[in-house]
């Protein structure tokens, strides 16, 4: 069974398009609401929320993050820069786990992971304030041995391995050659001792081969789930995304 990881991010980007410096907590229709379709996205069976505060503040915010933290019944999964702000919030908030992204072109590798090994000590760190407050931490990196080998040598538990080149080969040329460099990636960072996930860019048409994958955990799925459930709802976006993982 391959595990769900939805992540909401997208409804509050449509919330912030509208309500942008609105309080959540105001009287008023400060919708759509991204907690209150979490809670709804795990009763319809997600194993997870996925949740990124980006330091520009584009959609998340932290209020979501905390009123999330009150009500999920799964795990949070917070998506945040390795910088000292998102690293001190990350360890009042303590959610399940961190996953670690680049958020700036310095930090980004040739395919658009995280770059670990420019970031190696920085990596490290932030790792061991995790791992001391009880916080699994996952690397979102390029299924690239250079990048896998250094994630484990920092001593995070989880890699996320960006899906993001493949999904755009999806419909042209170049689609096997990146199929083959994620399933070579899992089974190193598997060997490496990793839990490998997987994310960005994935949907309903294209998510079966990504499940075909060696030693895969979980899938991180926003944009395709959020995108569905306007026309759907979230249960149902949730229910079919689920049903096309595992058969
Ligand atoms: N995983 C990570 C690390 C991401 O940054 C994102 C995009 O926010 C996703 C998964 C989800 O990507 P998508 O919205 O394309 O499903």
């Amino acid at each position: 069974m391959i595990l769900l990881g939805v992540n909401i991010d997208h409804c509050a980007t449509v919330r912030q398009a509208r309500y942008r410096g609105y309080d959540q907590t105001a009287v008023g229709p400060v919708e759509p609401d991204p907690v209150a379709l979490a809670v709804r996205a795990e009763q319809a069976g997600a194993d997870g929320i996925t949740i990124h505060l980006r330091e520009d503040r584009r959609h998340i915010q932290e209020h979501d993050v905390w009123r999330l933290k009150d009500v999920a019944k799964t795990r949070i999964n917070l998506e945040m820069a390795c910088t000292p702000a998102m690293i001190d919030f990350a360890l009042k908030v303590k959610p399940h786990s961190v996953c670690v992204v680049p958020e700036s072109r310095e930090e980004i590798s040739t395919e658009g992971g995280l770059d670990v090994v420019a970031r190696k000590s920085q990596v490290k760190a932030c790792v061991e304030a995790m791992k001391a407050a009880g916080i699994i931490t996952s690397l979102f990196i390029d299924a690239d041995d250079r990048q896998i080998e250094v994630s484990a040598e920092s001593g995070a538990e989880w890699i996320e391995l960006h899906t993001g080149a493949w999904a755009n080969a999806w419909y042209g040329a170049g689609r096997g050659a990146e199929l083959a460099k994620l399933k070579a990636g899992a089974e190193r960072a598997h060997a490496a001792g990793l839990v490998v996930n997987a994310g960005h860019g994935i949907n309903y048409d294209n998510v079966g081969e990504i499940c075909s994958l060696p030693h895969v955990h979980e899938l991180n799925i926003g944009h395709t789930i959020i995108s569905r459930a306007l026309t759907t709802g979230i249960e149902e976006a949730v229910r079919e995304m689920k049903r096309r993982m595992n058969g």
